[in-house]
């Protein structure tokens, strides 16, 4: 056996398998209790594949088959496969919010990347925090990587109707509250809801984030859009096991991927396919990790004007399903670049090729689902960066969800001092509201809540629902589920639980929204909200306050506000991924 000096090799793993000595025969000897013949240890790339199955996490359930297939590709372009688990983000399961894990997961995996002998990595991501998740952490080490995501959900069906993940709920929990179906129509819409392994069909989170990694170009092309359970998304999974190993002779290293330019077309990309708020948060925490300067404003300034082409719910018609059948993200990239909308066509992707290149050619089967430019789903499908008095550093608001006469409105703020406040009072029929008033929910930002739960959707109250009232302006420091849908403002920063102005807001104040500028306004005097804030004094808010210790009192103390994209202040920047010392 001839084991190479690993002065002589570029590989990462040869600094632990790479040497004939005590060291070699340690880090060697434990792996082949796996059966592993001694020829694998040869300076083989070692393809880390970083799985996020869990029973827990039902959008990432059928990981281990998957995995199977990457392994089957990295095994066959000569890498060695080792598979390891990290924390799981379950979007349905876990509270009080995924969000709140989000950076533990990204820890984990930075640590796991570069703490083992890996040269190269596999994130095999799905359900929404997931794909953020691994994308941070790796993008913190800067290894070579390339994301596979878990794909969609075959089509929900009820009463031979197609029904979208996410979105059928919240309209048919609004029509049980209206009194337009009953309770056992609802229940029965669950059990057809989710028919199939996969993430939501609908253009939720996890849809909009396996978008922006192909987007991004960490993904071979079609990788967003291939149903979770269609033959052709193990063949993109064995494709990409070929691929990785490919990359790390190559040394394409995502820092070469995830440029600037790469993060202009996911804005852009974002806008087109009518995607969740939640990626401006899960992006410009991406972007802070492998050091790029990503700002609020690029959202409004790279993604407003930009139409939405993609018809999916919830701003649209179609779920993922026919996407994929229609010619998935390709198509709409190429839809972009013919009208010069795609900011950056040379980017560099995953399979070595630039981003034009890939798409030029892809097909378009249908103009209903993935319309042309001259008659699209939304005219300005970019997200809406909001600022003002009311939002120092920003708030946003999704066109492609919101009502066009909203948009510009001023209204009479209804105060709820919490998610337990709204939900006491907001069925009552003595609450004094109107249509025409704007709802107001303060502490549930990133340390309010803590995590930053996606509730800023607050549903309508009861009586407005039965006077057929369909939307309202809803403000607040939450996020909201990419499969909901209104007038929301989200994401309002500084938060209350920081001390934000938002904690100033009372019952009866006006506030003027303006989506076409751009503008929150909250009608009160200067010197009045700094009198209430000085009253109101965020560490006295017990949610606030990290007494119970442990993971929620290291996020509270150290969560940055969604315009860093709710990332630990220690986490940001990427650290690269030198070998450690050895553990003996
Ligand atoms: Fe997991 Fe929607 S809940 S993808
Ligand atoms: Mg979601």
């Amino acid at each position: 056996m001839s084991h190479q000096d690993p002065k002589t090799t570029k590989l990462r793993s040869a600094q632990w398998f790479g040497t004939a000595d005590k060291n070699g025969f340690m880090y060697r000897s434990w792996m082949k209790n796996q059966g592993i013949p001694d020829h694998e240890f040869n300076n083989k790339p070692v393809i880390g594949i970083c799985n996020t199955f869990s029973e827990l996490t039902p959008c990432n359930a059928h990981f281990r088959q998957l995995a199977e297939h990457v392994k089957r590709g990295i095994w066959e372009a000569g890498g060695l496969p080792v598979e390891f688990p990290v924390f799981s983000n379950g979007e349905s399961n876990l509270r009080p919010t995924a969000m709140l894990t989000r950076n533990l997961a990204s820890m984990d995996v930075e640590e796991a990347i570069r703490g083992n002998p890996i040269d190269g990595v596999v994130l095999l991501t799905g359900c929404d925090k997931t794909t953020p998740a691994l994308l941070m952490g790796a993008a913190s080490c800067d290894v070579p990587a390339i994301v596979v995501s878990g794909g969609p959900m075959l089509n929900g069906k009820h009463h031979g109707k197609h029904i979208g993940s996410g979105t059928i709920v919240w309209q048919l929990s609004e029509q049980v509250k209206a009194g337009k179906i009953s309770l056992d129509e609802f229940m029965s819409a669950e059990a057809g809801m989710s028919r199939s392994a996969g993430t939501c069909n609908t253009m939720g989170t996890a849809s909009t984030m396996a978008c922006m990694a192909e987007s991004l170009g960490v993904t071979l092309p079609h990788n967003a859009a291939i149903p979770a359970v269609d033959a052709r998304r193990y063949v993109l999974a064995h494709l990409s096991g070929n691929r990785i190993v490919d990359m790390v002779h190559e040394d394409l290293k995502l820092s070469k991927i995830l440029t600037r330019g790469a993060f202009e077309n996911a804005i852009r990309t974002n806008a087109a396919i009518g995607g969740s708020t939640n990626a401006v948060i899960h992006l410009q925490a991406i972007a802070g990790r492998i050091g790029v300067d990503l700002e609020m404003d690029d959202w409004s300034r790279i993604g407003r004007g930009t139409p939405t082409l993609v018809d999916l719910q919830p701003s649209g018609r179609f779920l993922m399903e026919e996407f994929y059948d229609a010619g998935g993200l390709p198509a709409v990239l190429r839809r972009l670049g013919e009208s010069d909308l795609l900011p950056h066509p040379g980017a560099l992707t995953a399979n070595g090729k630039t981003l034009w290149d890939n798409v030029k050619e892809a097909p378009n089967y249908s103009d209903e689902v993935i319309r042309p430019l001259d008659n699209p789903l939304i005219d300005d499908g970019g997200i809406c960066i909001l600022r003002g008095n009311l939002a120092p550093k920003g708030a946003v608001l999704k066109p492609s969800a919101a009502t066009a006469e909203l948009m510009v409105h001023r209204g009479r703020a209804v105060v709820f001092e919490n998610l337990e406040d709204y939900k006491a009072r907001i069925n009552d029929p003595e609450l004094d509201v109107t249509k025409d008033d704007i709802l107001v929910m303060k502490h549930c930002g990133p340390r309010g809540y803590p995590g930053m739960a996606e509730v800023g959707n607050m549903g309508l109250p009861a009586k407005l629902l039965e006077q057929g009232v369909t939307d309202m302006v809803r403000i607040s420091d939450a996020r909201m589920s990419g499969t909901a849908y209104g007038t929301v403002v989200l994401h309002v920063s500084p938060e209350a639980g920081a001390g934000g102005p938002l904690a100033a807001v009372e019952n009866g104040d006006w506030i003027e929204l303006d989506c076409h500028t751009g503008r929150l306004h909250l009608d009160v005097a200067e010197d009045e909200i700094a009198r209430r804030l000085e009253a109101n004094d965020p560490t006295q808010d017990s949610r606030t306050i990290a007494r119970d210790g442990g993971y929620r009192g290291l996020y509270i103390e150290h969560v940055l506000q969604a315009d860093e994209g709710c990332d630990f202040d220690f986490l940001r920047g990427c650290r690269g991924a030198d070998v450690p010392r050895h553990s003996h």
